[in-house]
């Protein structure tokens, strides 16, 4: 069976508020006829490898188009999002609205708790262990209230401005690989993942890397989806057995996210 994702048209995408460090550079600074192309491009080689639903985009909402954000999906639960800052919170009912519409049940963590769904929650295939991320969006409070649903839970934390949800940062490979940004990470965090994952299943990227958002890579089986990454990290990758597909999101990093931003594992 192929995987399944949501995705959200860019028709009113644009870097209007400045929530992260990559919007404060970049306000009415998107180009809205080649974002439309790379996210239809985006769309076109993502459904080579899955199926994609698409949810209706709300004027006024111009984040809504990341929809890792909506919230995290585990079989037919959904747990919402509750956003930090203002600017994303009247996403909020929308998401709800689509996902009861499915017939998914729902399953609310205190509403006081800030929480950005996928986003900062990373489930390893192949066990059941969540990863965490708090610091920036997330509030670490979250890390208790996912156990009931994630026995397994690992919270890491978040300590550069520039990678301030997890899926910036840290991604799970099917074969068992964890590709991250290591100085994203507070010395304990770090030694979290470095305990948990054996060397010969650590990718490290590099800072160049990072910045182009390698590890904001979209998932689907063996192929991985992927803003940019540089030959030396294809090849590495390509020798582990993934199949990698370069498509530019350019416009979508001056809001601050890569390819996985944009699409949910449903
Ligand atoms: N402008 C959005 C925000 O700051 C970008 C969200 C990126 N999404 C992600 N899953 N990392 O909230």
């Amino acid at each position: 069976m192929k995987p399944r994702f949501l995705m959200c048209p860019p028709d009113y995408f644009g870097v209007e508020y400045n929530i992260n460090l990559w919007m404060t550079h970049n306000l009415g600074r998107v180009n809205s006829t080649l974002a439309k192309k790379q996210w239809q491009n985006l769309f076109e080689s993502l459904s080579q490898y899955a199926e994609i639903e698409q949810l209706k985009p709300q004027p006024q909402l111009p984040d809504m188009v990341f929809t890792a954000n909506a919230g995290l999906v585990k079989g037919s639960t959904f747990i919402p999002s509750r956003f930090k800052h203002p600017e994303r919170q009247p996403e909020e009912i929308h998401f709800c609205t689509w996902f009861a519409s499915k017939g998914y049940r729902q399953f609310d963590l205190a509403s006081s708790v800030s929480f950005e769904g996928e986003g900062d929650a990373l489930s390893e295939p192949n066990n059941n262990r969540l990863w965490m991320g708090y610091g920036f969006r997330t509030d670490a409070r979250a890390h208790e209230l996912l156990k009931v649903l994630f026995p397994q839970c690992t919270a890491l934390q978040l300590i550069d401005p520039r990678f301030y949800h997890l899926d910036t940062c840290f991604c799970l490979l099917p074969g068992g690989q964890v590709m991250y940004f290591p100085n994203a990470f507070s010395a304990a965090s770090l030694q979290t993942i470095e305990t948990h994952f054996a060397e010969k299943n650590r990718i490290a990227v590099d800072e160049e890397n990072a910045l182009y958002f390698v590890c904001n890579a979209i998932v689907a089986d063996n192929n991985l989806i992927l803003n940019h990454a540089n030959p030396t990290l294809i090849n590495r990758l390509s020798a582990l057995g993934y199949r990698t597909t370069l498509t530019s999101v350019s416009e979508f990093l001056k809001a601050g996210g890569g390819t996985k931003c944009l699409a949910l594992r449903l």
